[in-house]
């Protein structure tokens, strides 16, 4: 029996996500202790206390199904962005968002407009659905915009915009953003990923929100509290867009998708503004931190305004991946985004960023010498 001739054709041209190695299976594997992980772009900090205690307070009613509508997360979400409820969606984890997106809006044979490199699961989303990806290169290690738009023809659906984007770390400007939307015909749905949006720092960042309040239907914008909110592991997201566009979304939508911890502890943590302050504070000193070790090492990287640094190490990353987690430090190997010379470092605490300098050193040393 052939499977592959059973199932639909285009899962053949899927690559399964390849995730970060989990700490405890390098810890298995190399029989070494303390390993951590600067791959994935979590918060050092963890999440808030203020998120804990509200899992631990609802342990007890695992047994109970999780509210369907996330209804007191999106009251608490409409008051702090001055939306309505009917204009957020949540979904488990961001993720699941644009998943839900590509059910709703493709068709085989549409085209998804997408910079590269960039986040993988826009891939993933559009050749489920038998989608085109088009791909545009980035320039300046930043989405060019204007070459993204010239690419937009009868069939494209959906346009991707990564700001900050993964795993460069640059944003587009309001200025930028501007000039697209004027160019973007109706019919071809933006979707701007801003995973990383409380991180940023640059003043020209654009507030695409604006573009949701003035009633624009073809505008998307995604969030996640995998991580400033540092939430990553109860899988929990969120959409803000025109109710239409909420409404068909919803359509796609399972019954139950975000459970009641991912609810409970999302909801704590907006109330907790000042976790997230004290989490971009870290994440601004432990950038100064590595940027200035970078400099030291004669390294060049490109300047961020997210949690990671996109390092060019000068040597193949499929070498030195493997170099830095025998001495217990697990990065995001660049080759898996066609940048084999380069690592995406999380920005961790001092320590965090301290051992990853000594690891580094040394797996150099030893790469260099070979
Ligand atoms: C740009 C970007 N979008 C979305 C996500 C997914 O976030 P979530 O954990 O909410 O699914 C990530 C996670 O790394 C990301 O980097």
């Amino acid at each position: 029996m052939d499977l592959s001739k059973m199932v639909r054709k285009n899962l053949a041209d899927i690559k399964p996500y390849v995730p970060g190695k989990p700490i405890e299976e390098v810890e298995r594997e190399l029989g070494i202790k303390n390993v951590i992980k600067m791959a994935a772009n979590e918060n050092p900090l963890g999440p808030s206390p203020k998120s804990v205690s509200a899992i631990q307070d609802l342990a007890a009613k695992a047994q109970i199904y999780p509210d369907g509508n996330c209804y007191y997360l999106k009251d608490a979400l409409s008051q702090h962005w001055e939306v309505s409820p009917n204009q957020l969606m949540v979904g488990n984890g961001s993720d699941e968002l644009l998943k839900l997106i590509a059910e709703t809006f493709l068709l085989p044979g549409d085209e998804v407009v997408i910079g590269q490199p960039s986040f993988s699961e826009y891939i993933f989303a559009a050749k489920l659905m038998d989608a085109e990806c088009i791909f545009v290169p980035l320039k300046d290690f930043t989405h060019d915009l204007s070459a993204m738009a010239e690419k937009i023809t009868d069939k494209t659906k959906l346009l991707f915009v990564c700001n900050p984007n993964n795993p460069t770390g640059t944003v587009v400007t309001k200025q930028e953003v501007d000039d697209l939307m004027e160019k973007v015909p109706d019919n071809v749905m933006v979707i701007f990923d801003e995973a990383y949006y409380e991180y940023v720092q640059n003043q020209e960042y654009p507030k695409t929100l604006d573009y949701v309040k003035q009633g624009r239907k073809n505008v998307i914008i995604l969030r996640t509290f995998s991580k400033v909110y540092g939430l990553a592991g109860l899988r929990i997201g969120y959409g803000i867009a025109h109710p239409e566009v909420i409404s068909w979304i919803k359509r796609t939508m399972e019954p139950f998708n975000v459970n009641n911890f991912a609810q409970a502890a999302a909801l704590a943590g907006i109330k907790d503004q000042n976790h997230v302050r004290e989490s971009v504070q870290l994440n601004e000193a432990g950038k100064k931190q590595i940027y200035r070790g970078l400099e030291e090492r004669g390294l060049s990287y490109v300047p961020t305004e997210a949690n990671f640094i996109f390092i060019k190490v000068g040597v193949s990353s499929k070498e030195l991946f493997p170099a830095m987690l025998q001495r217990g430090v697990i990065v995001r190997s660049g080759d898996i985004f066609g940048n084999e010379d380069y690592i995406r470092l999380t920005v961790g605490t001092e320590e965090q960023n301290k051992r990853f300098f000594d690891a580094l050193d040394d797996s150099l040393a030893g790469l260099k010498i070979k």
